[in-house]
């Protein structure tokens, strides 16, 4: 039987899935959908700074590792998420002084990158650097306590501590042509002159019935910089209930971000942020919302499914 994941293949590009360590564990039916379906893995947690050094200096790896053995035992790629981000990171590196704040994210990155050195394939290096207005830098503590260089920091770090890793620079509302994008742009202009990035990661996590027209046109100015490019978080969010109506678009809405990515040489591919509608973060964040996945609770696909497989070239 056809899967996402034999398509993706045939076509080379990844079909991603974010992965819960609890659900990973405790579950086999999870497992095994997770392990037939996708041929790369993103830990929606368990790589994050608060998961991974919860205080200065204690690394804790085991949730993180568990996934990464998990990918490897199944021939699946990862994707590493994040170093460099404004949420869930820990409160003492919140507090530190501006030389005190790069010591930690190097010491962080260096030991994180290079335990996972040839088993994580790319990472999202900086993630969810600029604002949501006018494409303003956002003041972020990272910004407030390093200025502007920390994000070369970041990259320069990552770079020598994993030189075959590909580094990403994600975030989300730029699958657009706006001001936002049109930041990312120039800071990704930045750092490919000095030759530290090799990605952009364009999250999108949309709204049914809103995949920017522009999305096309907008991933290609980035790859004519030499970069690839990913969609690297994708759900489809409703007003919910969801009726068959709303599913059917979304299955419309899913088929034409995934066949942007097939049909861009350089887009390595799509990933989904979440198995089942159940385990989004979606309604936790917009009460009223969701069903924004692939697959329902009890594993049955939607038919959002059915038209990535299509977009994939099966089905
Ligand atoms: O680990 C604790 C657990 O001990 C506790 O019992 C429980 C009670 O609420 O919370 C658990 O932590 C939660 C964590 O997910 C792990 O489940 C946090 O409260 C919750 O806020 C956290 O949410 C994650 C969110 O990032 C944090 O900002 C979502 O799962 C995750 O999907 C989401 O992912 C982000 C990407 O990293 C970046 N882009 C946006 C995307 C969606 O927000």
């Amino acid at each position: 039987q056809t899967t996402l994941r034999g398509a993706a293949d045939e076509l080379g590009k990844d079909i991603g899935v974010a992965v819960s360590y609890s659900q990973l564990m405790n579950n086999a039916q999870y497992r095994n959908i997770v392990a037939t379906e996708f041929n790369s893995l993103t830990a929606e947690n368990a790589m994050k700074w608060d998961a991974t050094e919860p205080s200065d200096g204690n690394y804790t790896f085991t949730q993180a590792d568990a996934i990464v053995d998990f990918a490897e035992d199944n021939g699946q790629t990862v994707h590493g998420h994040t170093f460099v981000w404004h949420q869930q990171t820990p409160s003492w590196v919140q507090g530190l002084s501006g030389t005190a704040m790069r010591a930690a994210m190097v010491d962080h990155i260096n030991t994180v990158a290079n335990r996972y050195e040839g088993r994580v394939d790319s990472w999202d290096v900086v993630n969810e650097v600029v604002s949501d207005s006018n494409g303003a830098m956002r003041d972020s503590f990272w910004l407030r306590a390093m200025g502007e260089g920390y994000i070369t920091t970041a990259f320069q770090t990552a770079r020598a501590a994993d030189p075959n890793a590909d580094l990403y620079i994600n975030d989300y509302s730029i699958e657009a042509d706006n001001a936002k994008s049109d930041r990312i742009y120039t800071i990704a202009q930045g750092l490919v002159g000095q030759g530290l990035l090799d990605g952009v990661g364009f999250q999108s996590h949309l709204i049914l019935g809103q995949v920017p027209s522009t999305m096309e046109a907008n991933l290609q100015r980035f790859v004519d910089l030499g970069l690839k490019v990913r969609i690297t978080e994708l759900d489809i969010r409703i007003a919910m209930p969801a009726d068959s109506s709303e599913l059917a678009r979304q299955a419309q809405d899913y088929e034409r971000v995934v066949s942007i990515c097939a049909e861009l040489a350089d887009c390595t591919g799509v990933t989904v942020w979440g198995l089942r509608d159940g385990d989004s973060w979606v309604p936790g964040v917009f009460p009223g919302e969701g069903a924004p996945l692939l697959f329902n609770d009890d594993y049955s696909k939607k038919p959002a499914y059915n038209s990535v497989l299509s977009a994939l070239g099966d089905g």
